[in-house]
């Protein structure tokens, strides 16, 4: 049987930078655990602007659909803010996102103890929380239509509208109620269904969906309440579903309880693919970070927990996934910090390459 295959597209700026570490660390899982992958490197973003004039190549699109997952490393950098909108380097991962209908974005907000006393809350209320937020990414009021800037009598008017089918919440429904059957077997479903139709809609579909998950204890709730109640008593929550826009505004907020954007990855996942694998793009939560790029001063730990995340969802490798976390949390408790990790002036912070091979020794 052939190895699984990772095409990895390590972009602009610091992303080069942190998936240099880790290729390490796949290296060793392939040396240390029996687990190769076939792995393929190509360009996104501003380097494959700066290669071929497009921030994806459709070769790249074909390799992306084809891999049995995408690890991404972060694209952009103000070298190409003047390109015109169409070639620009977030438009490579939107292809991404948008061609392999990547419709479940799971997003992690896991404080490791070690750094709870970073949180802008109390540490009691932060030690210890493990949730997953999981927003839907390919539709919703940033795709739906009609939209645009129109005129109407003597002033202008701005549309967006807010639109789900039955089968986007279903599908992302079934993907949410999936990871709490391998976690907690809690979900909370968050929606506006009192003042918005499609909040309505959302409500039904996923009660529906629970009807296939028994095991699942379902509860609903409206999005500016758990956002309230986010911030009140977070470890209430295990799995979170929502849709687009409330998710992005809910993701943040919860990823930001935990800490420093150097530390949280993410999964976007579409359908079961003929393997049985879902379409699937990992990459951590932050960009390019073009103030502190080529200096070694990135934090590498949110693309490493990206490939944990790559461990467990596509590769079905749960423990070894843990096993990596495992380590990230020894390295964090051993006081090892890259410089986003440190308020002191005075500790000289590891580098990137410190911090990567701290985890493999880990
Ligand atoms: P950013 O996430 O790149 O950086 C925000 C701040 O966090 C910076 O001070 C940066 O130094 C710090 N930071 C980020 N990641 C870090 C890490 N791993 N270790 C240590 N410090 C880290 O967001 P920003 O500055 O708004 O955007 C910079 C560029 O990245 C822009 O071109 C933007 O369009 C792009 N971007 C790309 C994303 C992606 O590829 N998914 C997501 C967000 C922004
Ligand atoms: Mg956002």
């Amino acid at each position: 049987m052939s190895n699984p295959s990772l095409l990895i597209l390590a972009g602009d700026g610091i992303g080069p930078e942190v998936m240099a570490e880790v290729r390490k660390i796949i290296g060793w899982f392939g040396d240390k655990r029996g687990m190769a992958f076939d792995v393929t490197e190509d360009l996104v973003g501003g380097a494959a602007y700066d290669a071929h004039g497009t921030p994806l190549t459709d070769e790249t699109m074909a390799k992306a659909q084809e891999a049995d997952a995408v690890l991404l490393g972060a694209v952009g950098g103000p070298k190409y803010d003047v390109l015109d909108f169409s070639v620009k380097p977030e438009r490579g991962l939107l292809r991404l996102r948008k061609e392999m209908d990547l419709y479940s974005n799971l997003r992690p907000a896991q404080c490791f103890d070690a750094l709870a006393d970073f949180s802008s809350l109390k540490k009691n209320v932060v030690a210890g929380l493990d949730i997953m937020i999981v927003r839907e990414l390919t539709s919703g009021v940033y795709f739906g239509e009609p939209r645009g800037i129109i005129e109407e009598g003597n002033e202008r008017v701005g549309i967006n509208t807010q639109r789900y089918t039955e089968s986007e919440i279903d599908r992302v429904a079934r993907s949410a109620f999936e990871l709490a059957m391998k976690r907690g077997k809690k979900l909370c479903s968050m929606e506006k269904a009192n003042v918005m139709e499609s909040g309505i809609l959302w409500r039904e579909v996923v009660t529906e969906v629970g009807k296939d998950y028994p095991e699942v204890e379902l509860s609903h709730m409206y999005a500016d309440a758990g956002a309230m109640q986010l911030t009140r008593w977070p470890k209430q929550f295990d799995v979170i579903v929502t849709d687009n826009l409330f998710g992005d505004l809910l993701s943040d907020l919860a990823a930001m309880l935990t800490g420093s954007l150097g530390m949280l990855p993410s999964a976007s996942l579409g359908a079961p693919m003929a393997n049985g694998r879902p379409k699937a793009l990992y990459e951590p939560v932050h960009g390019s970070a073009p103030d502190i790029a080529g200096q070694g001063k990135a934090n590498p730990c949110a693309c490493i927990l990206s490939f944990a995340m790559a461990l467990r969802y596509s590769f079905d490798q749960g423990d070894e996934a843990t096993r990596l976390e495992a380590a990230v949390e020894k390295v964090l408790a051993d006081g090892v910090r890259t410089a986003d990790l440190l308020n002191d002036e005075g500790i000289t912070p590891a580098t990137t390459a410190d911090m990567g091979d701290a985890v493999i020794a880990a």
